[in-house]
């Protein structure tokens, strides 16, 4: 039996999905489950790591039995996984000491901002291309050790594991024989140097992180080990592991330096590939790997933003304005033209380019015939306004991007509404593709790569295709006119 499937598993912030993809990249079967979230205190976010595990084996179980249900003739899995993410278990029991500390988690700030008061900050960003925010592991890592009764002591005798989530799942998955990561994890952590390829020692000593408890690290594309036979039915290989936007960008076929992808999930993350250059940022975006493979390092300029279908969820969960997603759309297309209602929905602090993790969300220009449609309106503009700042940090920080093409994918591209909106703000043409599981379609491809069934990276990116180009049609006049305002909300929400 050829070995013709690659199962793709993307475990993200809300849910997990796998994809069972065909040798030529097309899905043949989904399966998907939602991750409960945990908030135990004001701007705490936890995920249960056996939901977590769970959900992740529940639908690769599903998603092959949808394509066939043959564990041979799987050549591959793909993890990709919500980064930055903080697990800590127990190498013998496979247990967690605590909950999994989520990438949103907010509770380090002051951690981060000692670090940034002791002039750390400065080591941090020449060895990670990171910034002292709470976004990254390395601060949570440390909380837990502090935090978890025995977990320091435990660690320093090399008893404990640390993981992101892709690390964490396929430990689970090789029944505990493989404790690896992959570059572009690592490289959210704040503790990896990402111009030398390794865990960085001055960094560990700086946040007390004990060597033992650290995974290996390989390539996106390799041989992470198989398979427990009783999980699938068979052994199967995992041969690919990237963080979701990274996977996204592989799956958007940004191979050259100069493309950019824009994924719109719970939060936004924008990923411009600057080729075998760490460029160092002067507009407070973070330098990051966008992939590694044979051992080569391709970096990115990346801007994060936090909050983006996260704002639509709180219109439909929090407010209750809407009861589905796509609703949002309808609405904003009826909002009166002439209210200027902004949302800056700092509702777990700001991210790139601003890095305030005590701003909060804020709402402004609101009338008496201020109403649902002005609401949805301000949150799907929301939306492009903070990529609009993201894409002119790029073109700051690498002038050859003012030719900029954005690849955009993720759930709130199927609004033709937003993706207008967002051409007509930056001036430029947003390309929409017709496979918009990029994520889960760039795992694949590495793990279909290394298993011989895809092409390496410039011989070929057949697996991208256009589903429509969204041109620019509003003039440059108006659209200066309400980045200004937006600019002008922003800096009223700031802290600092
Ligand atoms: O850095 C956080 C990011 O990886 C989370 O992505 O799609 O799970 O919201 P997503």
């Amino acid at each position: 039996m050829t070995a013709d499937l690659l199962l793709a598993l993307d475990q993200g912030t809300t849910s997990t999905r796998t994809i069972a993809f065909d040798a030529a990249l097309t899905p043949r079967a989904t399966a998907q489950e939602e991750l409960p979230q945990h908030f135990p205190a004001p701007g705490w976010v936890e995920h249960e790591p056996e939901d977590i595990w769970r959900g992740s084996l529940a639908t690769l179980r599903a998603a092959l039995d949808g394509a066939g249900g043959d564990a041979a003739r799987v050549a591959g899995i793909g993890i990709t996984n919500q980064r930055e993410t903080v697990l800590l278990w127990d190498r013998a029991s496979g247990r967690c000491l605590h909950r999994a500390i989520v990438w949103q988690d907010r509770r380090t700030a002051a951690h981060c901002a000692r670090l940034r008061a002791e002039g750390a900050e400065t080591l941090l960003t020449e060895r990670t291309g990171l910034l002292a925010d709470p976004y990254f592991s390395a601060t949570k890592l440390a909380w837990l050790l502090e935090e978890v009764p025995g977990a320091r002591a435990a660690a320093e005798r090399g008893a404990l594991a640390f993981g992101t989530v892709d690390c964490f799942l396929l430990w689970r998955l090789t029944g505990g024989r493989v404790h690896a990561t992959d570059a572009t994890n690592a490289a959210r952590t704040m503790l990896f140097d990402i111009r030398r390829g390794c865990w960085d020692e001055e960094l560990l000593r700086l946040f007390r992180i004990p060597a033992p408890i650290l995974p290996e690290v390989r390539d996106c594309a390799a041989d992470f080990g198989t398979t427990e036979a009783s999980l699938l039915g068979a052994a199967v290989p995992v041969r690919g592991m990237a963080g979701d936007q990274q996977a996204a960008t592989v799956g958007q076929g940004c191979f050259e330096p100069g493309m950019v992808k824009s994924t719109y999930g719970t939060g936004c993350f924008a990923l411009l590939n600057t080729g075998a250059r760490a460029v160092a940022s002067r507009s407070r975006l973070l330098t990051t790997i966008a992939y590694q493979l044979g051992g080569q390092r391709t970096y990115a300029l990346e801007g994060a933003i936090f909050v983006a279908g996260a704002a639509v969820q709180w219109l439909r969960d929090g407010l209750g304005i809407i009861a589905h997603a796509a609703e949002a759309g309808t609405l904003a297309a009826q909002a009166d033209p002439a209210q200027q209602v902004v949302l800056v929905p700092a509702f777990t602090g700001l991210g790139a380019p601003h890095w305030d993790a005590e701003a909060r969300a804020a709402i402004f220009g609101l009338t008496r015939g201020s109403g649902r449609a002005e609401l949805c309106r301000a949150a799907l503009e929301s939306v492009a306004f903070q990529t609009r700042d993201l894409v002119d940090a790029m073109r700051a920080d690498w002038p050859e991007a003012t030719e900029t093409v954005l690849r955009v994918d993720g759930g709130m591209v199927a609004s033709d509404w937003t993706m207008q909106f967002l051409a007509d703000l930056l001036g430029a043409p947003v390309d929409r593709p017709s496979v918009r599981e990029t994520t889960a379609l760039g795992a694949a491809w590495l793990a279909g790569m290394q298993a011989g069934l895809c092409p390496p990276p410039g011989a070929a990116t057949t697996h991208w295709r256009l589903d429509r180009r969204f041109m620019p049609a509003m003039t440059r006049a108006e659209a200066a006119r309400r980045h200004a305002i937006w600019q002008d909300a922003v800096r009223r929400t700031l802290t600092r």
